[in-house]
C-alpha cells in the first residue's frame, strides 16, 4: 500500500510539479589569477581568457575552516565534487540542457507567483494544475536541482551527506532506505533510519506535520499515521516521504536534535550524486528557522567562482568574522510568497556608466535573490538597455550564435586578452554591487562566450538575481534583521 502511495504521489508531481525548480549548470569556468588587471576607474575587466577554461584538479584553497560553523561549498558538476571524481560520465550534461532547466526553474516560479496573484487561493495544492499549464512536461529521466553542495551529519551516529543547498526552498530532505518508491544514484551510501538511534517518524496529528503546508506548497498526506510530504521542483524532478525528525549535525561542534527533515521514499532527478536537498528559505520548516535560537537567523555564502574552486556556506555571523566591507540593502516580500528572499533593485550600471532606466520597470517587477537560479533574470525593458549598453563596448569583438535563452555571444578565440565593461547592480538603499569578473559571462566554449543575463518575458514578471552574477560575492543574510548583504572576494 504505501508502495503504491508513493508511487502515485511521485506521478502526481512528476506530471504537476508546481513547487519549485532548479537549474545545473558548469556556468563560467573562472579563476582569479594575476593575469587579471582592472583599470584606473574600474569601468572595464581585463582577463586573459584561457586561464578561465575548466580545470579538471580541484583547487580547494578557500578558507572555509576558519570561519565558524563553515560548510565547504563545491559545485555539482566540478572535479570538487566526489561523484564526479570518480565517475565523470554522470555529469555530462549539456550547456543547452542546463539552460533548459534554468528556464523552468524560472517559468515555476513566475507561475507560481501570479497564480496566487490571480486567484488569491491556498496555491501549491498539488491537485491545482493551473499553476503549471505553461511549464513544459518532460519525463524524470534528466533533471536536476540547484548547483552547489555542502556536507552535513545525520543520524546517531551520524553518516556524511552531500546535499544541495537552495535559498528558494525550505524543506530540507535526503534519500531514506528501504525507498519504498525509488531512490536515484548518489554518491554516499542512501540514509537508512535503521541504523540510527535518534530517528523519530512524525504522526500525522502532531503540528508539525501541518507545517507542510506552506513550506512545501503541498497538503500533507498520511501512511499508517506517519506525516507525508511531497514536494516538486519545477525541473520535474520531485521527493516524497515520511516527514521526520532527526539529529542534524552541521559540523562536529553544531549539533541539532529533532532536526525536521524528509526522509525520501521516492525520489526523482539526477540531483548530480547528492544526497538530497537543504532549504534556506524564510518559511518555519527551513535550516534558517529550525536553528535560529543558534544563529538567529543569519547565514552567508561564497558561490566559488568555477566548478573547480571552492567556496563556504555558513551559519551565523562566523563567529564575528562578517566582513566590514558588506553593504547592506533591505530584504523585500512577495507576499504570494514570503520565503524568497526579495531585494530592490534601482539600477544597472554597464562600464561606470548608469542604464537610463525608469525606475517604474524594477519595483513594479519586484526581484528576488536565489541560489538556484543560474542566469539573472531582468523586466525586457531592463535587458534590452543592458544588452545593447554591453554591445556597445564589445563591438570590436566578433559575435557567436545564441547559446539557448544567451542571445549576446562572443567568439574570442583570437584573442589573447579579453576587455569587457563592468557591469554593476544599485538596490535599495544606495548599495552598490559591482558583478564579479567571473560573474559576466557563461562560456560554453572560447568560441561562444555569452553575456549571462536573460529577459524574463514581461515586464511584469520577477527579476531575479541569479548565481553566476552571485560568484566570488559574501551574499550575507540577516533574515532576522531584514537585510542582505554584500562584499567583494568573499570565497578567498
Ligand atoms: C515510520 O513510519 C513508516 C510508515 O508508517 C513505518 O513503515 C516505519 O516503520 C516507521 N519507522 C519508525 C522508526 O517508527
Ligand atoms: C595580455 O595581458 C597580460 C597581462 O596584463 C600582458 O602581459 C600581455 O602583454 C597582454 N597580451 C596582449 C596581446 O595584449
Amino acid at each position: 500500500m504505501a508502495k503504491i502511495s508513493f508511487f502515485f504521489l511521485g506521478f502526481v508531481l512528476s506530471v504537476v510539479y508546481i513547487v519549485f525548480a532548479s537549474s545545473w549548470c558548469y556556468a563560467f569556468h573562472g579563476r582569479e589569477t594575476a593575469e587579471t588587471s582592472h583599470d584606473d576607474h574600474h569601468f572595464t575587466h581585463t582577463i586573459k581568457f584561457t586561464t578561465l577554461l575548466p580545470s579538471t584538479v580541484c583547487d580547494s584553497s578557500s578558507k572555509a575552516n576558519e570561519r565558524k560553523s563553515s560548510l565547504k561549498v563545491v559545485h555539482k558538476h566540478g572535479p570538487c565534487f566526489q561523484l564526479n571524481r570518480d565517475n565523470k560520465a554522470k555529469s555530462s550534461i549539456s550547456h543547452a540542457e542546463i539552460l533548459r532547466l534554468d528556464q523552468s526553474r524560472v517559468d515555476s516560479i513566475h507561475s507560481r507567483l501570479s497564480s496566487k496573484k490571480q486567484s488569491g487561493s491556498r496555491g501549491g495544492d498539488i491537485k491545482e494544475t493551473d499553476a503549471s499549464v505553461n511549464i513544459p512536461a518532460k519525463d524524470g529521466s534528466v533533471v536536476g536541482s540547484g548547483n552547489y553542495i555542502v556536507t552535513v551529519g545525520l543520524g546517531t551516529p551520524k553518516k556524511e551527506l552531500s546535499l544541495i543547498f537552495d535559498t528558494g526552498s525550505d524543506l530540507t530532505w535526503t534519500q531514506c532506505q528501504p525507498c519504498l518508491g525509488s531512490c536515484y544514484e548518489q554518491t554516499e551510501p542512501i540514509f537508512d533510519p535503521k541504523l540510527s538511534e535518534t530517528y523519530t517518524n512524525i504522526s500525522c496529528s502532531s503540528s508539525s506535520c501541518d507545517l507542510l503546508k506552506s513550506g512545501t506548497g503541498n497538503s500533507p498526506s498520511c501512511d499508517s499515521s506517519t506525516c507525508v510530504y511531497a514536494i516538486g521542483y519545477g525541473d520535474n524532478s520531485f521527493s516524497v516521504g515520511f516527514f521526520v525528525t532527526e539529529t542534524l549535525s552541521l559540523t562536529p561542534t553544531d549539533v541539532f536534535p529533532k532536526f525536521l527533515f524528509g526522509c525520501g521514499q521516492n525520489n526523482q532527478g539526477l540531483f548530480g550524486g547528492a544526497a538530497g536537498l537543504i532549504g534556506l528559505g524564510r518559511d518555519q520548516i527551513s535550516l534558517v528557522s529550525q536553528t535560529s535560537q543558534k544563529y538567529d537567523k543569519i547565514f552567508s555564502y561564497c558561490l566559488p567562482s568555477s566548478s573547480s574552486s571552492t567556496g563556504h556556506l555558513t551559519l551565523g555571523n562566523g563567529g564575528g568574522s562578517v566582513s566590514n566591507s558588506v553593504k547592506f540593502t533591505p530584504l523585500s516580500t512577495m507576499s504570494q510568497r514570503p520565503s524568497l528572499y526579495g531585494l530592490d533593485v534601482t539600477g544597472i550600471s554597464v562600464g561606470g556608466q548608469k542604464l537610463s532606466i525608469p525606475s517604474s520597470v524594477f519595483s513594479s517587477s519586484g526581484t528576488i535573490i536565489d541560489s538556484g537560479t543560474i542566469i539573472t533574470r531582468l523586466p525586457p525593458t531592463a535587458y534590452s538597455s543592458l544588452k545593447s549598453a554591453f554591445q556597445q563596448q564589445m563591438s570590436q569583438y566578433p559575435t557567436a550564435p545564441p547559446l539557448s535563452i544567451l542571445d549576446t555571444c562572443y567568439d574570442f578565440s583570437k584573442y589573447e586578452n579579453v576587455t569587457f565593461p563592468t557591469i554593476s547592480f544599485s538596490f535599495n538603499g544606495g548599495t552598490e554591487v559591482e558583478i564579479d569578473e567571473t560573474g559576466v559571462f557563461y562560456a560554453s566554449e572560447v568560441t561562444q562566450v555569452c553575456l549571462a543575463f536573460a529577459p524574463n518575458d514581461n515586464d511584469g514578471d520577477v527579476a531575479i538575481f541569479g548565481n553566476v552574477q552571485q560568484k566570488t560575492l559574501e551574499v550575507v543574510y540577516d533574515v532576522a534583521g531584514g537585510r542582505v548583504g554584500f562584499a567583494p572576494g568573499g570565497c578567498s
